[in-house]
């Protein structure tokens, strides 16, 4: 009897011991899923609603048009662009939260149909197929972007929330006067860019 007892014991600590080691599997996995495979060159910061308006107002997107977003954040922009212009949109970011937010978002938002959003990093990405690219990263990012934006199709339209190109001359360069107060500035270049005489 009591070794019985005793057996039924081992039993049960076993299997307290494999569910334990599952769930801390689980939540080792869960972590690394939110792990990016590289350190973002920037974090999310939102360009707010109104600016986002007059970025795609500013690159006239129509709904032939393909849209990239490069690092996406949650996914307004791609939004934005499906749903005031009817654009093919894309948004890419490297940080796997972000990518799983912005899905959401466009789930949320209804706009399945026409935006896609992956994990990737921008600088691996082929901009060929693109009309137009939102970005809202860094000025040296800008810079580092040029060769890729090099390969867009002639008349496409690049699109930037506050950072300039150094090097290439924009077709625009506007000052927005943001409801809540404040400034931002935006500024597009239209494709083949126009180098500066200084690089
Ligand atoms: C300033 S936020 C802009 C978000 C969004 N485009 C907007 O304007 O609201 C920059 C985003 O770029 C992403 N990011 C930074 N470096 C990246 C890289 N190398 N590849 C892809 N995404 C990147 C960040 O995770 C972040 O979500």
């Amino acid at each position: 009897m009591k070794k019985k007892l005793f057996g039924s014991l081992v039993i049960c600590q076993v299997v307290l011991l494999t569910c334990l080691i599952l769930q801390a599997g689980v939540i080792w996995a869960q972590d690394r899923r939110d792990i990016p495979a590289r350190t973002p060159d920037i974090h999310f910061v939102p360009t707010p609603h109104e600016v986002v308006e007059i970025m795609l107002r500013l690159a006239d997107v129509n709904k032939k048009d393909i849209v990239y977003d490069l690092g996406c954040g949650d996914g307004r922009i791609v939004i934005a662009a499906a749903k005031k212009a009817g654009a093919k949109s894309y948004g890419f970011d490297s940080d796997p939260v972000m990518v799983r937010k912005s899905q959401q978002n466009v789930r949320n938002e209804g706009v399945g149909h026409l935006v896609s959003v992956y994990e990737a990093d921008i600088f691996n990405l082929d901009l060929s197929k693109t009309s137009v690219i939102t970005l809202y990263l860094l000025p040296s990012l800008n810079v580092k972007l040029i060769f890729q934006l090099e390969k867009l199709k002639p008349g496409s339209r690049i699109v930037s929330h506050d950072f300039d190109m150094e090097g290439v001359i924009p077709d625009v360069e506007a000052t927005v006067n943001r409801p809540g107060g404040g400034t931002s500035k935006v500024y597009l270049w239209t494709t083949p860019l126009r180098k500066t005489n200084s690089r």
